[in-house]
């Protein structure tokens, strides 16, 4: 069997990323992309690849064939009822990945299909589309895959050869929750500020705003993580985001272009996520709370 001859991959969700995997696949292995109009539409954009270079992508209308395997690939508010909205045409032995940031619908997406093989991804890929429509590889980084159900764990080699179609640098974790924690974290420490001040990533720190409470919001999560059996030093934490600021400075959060785009943010899966799931431990996070809505109200501005 050639490649191209694989059952295809259909990736949920047109943003950044879920362009760059569909143009970095499409060479070696069929590809369908699942919009949120339609999932048979043509689509047709440039892919600025790491090294400069642009290339035509194309991805065709979807065939009734089912998928060997699929990426959900929307922001995590969205995914689950984008899934859910599929799911009647994929088998139930079909890899699902599942690329959102933050916590908790990973989660829930991994309870409500837990007879199938789900993983959870993360990546530090960086890709946007610019003003004019190009998708731009803009940073080389690792997606980390690790299963979330119990049915995972025997997809998980085959999982790992279908995502390496890609080309990028994939690896194994088998405690992707511990790695999406720590996303988590730093997610929460920099993304609601680069949209309230509205700055790129750098230009927090240091910022009044950001230096008044980014101890408080890690505390908060490090009192959340100890209680969901994640010792962390809060300390630690915030040398983390502190150094994924300063690694990133140039970098619009994705928080601060969905906000600028009018689009919903992720607030609810990390801010949020701390917020509600210390209420549930009977904790307090307070500052994490003052983040949440803040940004709630923003993007209703
Ligand atoms: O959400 C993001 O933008 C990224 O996860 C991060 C690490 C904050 C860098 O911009």
């Amino acid at each position: 069997m050639t490649e191209k001859e694989r059952a295809p991959i259909l990736i949920i969700g047109a943003g950044a990323m879920g362009r760059l995997w569909a143009g970095l696949l499409s060479p070696r292995v069929s590809v369908r992309l699942a919009t949120r109009s339609t999932t048979s539409a043509t689509l047709q954009y440039t892919l600025v690849h790491l090294e400069g270079h642009s290339e035509r992508i194309e991805i065709g209308p979807s065939s009734n064939a089912p998928p060997g395997s699929v990426l959900v690939m929307t922001k995590a508010p969205d995914a689950e009822s984008a899934l859910t909205a599929v799911s009647s045409h994929i088998p139930p032995d079909v890899p699902i990945i599942l690329f959102q940031n933050g916590m908790g619908s990973q989660q829930d997406i991994a309870k409500r299909f837990s007879q199938r093989p789900v993983f959870a991804a993360s990546t530090t890929e960086g890709a946007y589309i610019d003003d004019g429509g190009r998708v731009i590889h803009a940073g080389r980084g690792t997606t980390w895959l690790g299963p979330l159900t119990t049915t995972a764990h025997t997809r998980l080699d085959q999982t790992m050869i279908t995502l390496r179609l890609s080309e990028l640098d994939i690896q194994s974790d088998p405690d992707i929750e511990g790695r999406l924690w720590q996303k988590l974290a730093i997610n929460a420490g920099i993304n609601p500020f680069t949209a309230l001040i509205d700055c790129p990533n750098g230009e927090i720190l240091g910022h009044p705003y950001f230096e008044e409470r980014i101890a408080d919001v890690c505390r908060e999560v490090a009192a959340l993580m100890q209680a969901s059996g994640r010792p962390v030093e809060a300390q630690s934490l915030e040398a983390h985001v502190r150094d994924v600021a300063r690694r990133t400075a140039a970098n619009s959060s994705s928080m601060r272009q969905d906000v600028r785009a009018g689009r919903t943010t992720e607030i609810d899966m990390m801010n949020g996520f701390v917020v509600q799931a210390s209420v549930i431990h009977g904790l307090d996070a307070p500052v994490n709370c003052e983040l949440t809505d803040a940004v709630t109200h923003l993007k209703q501005d």
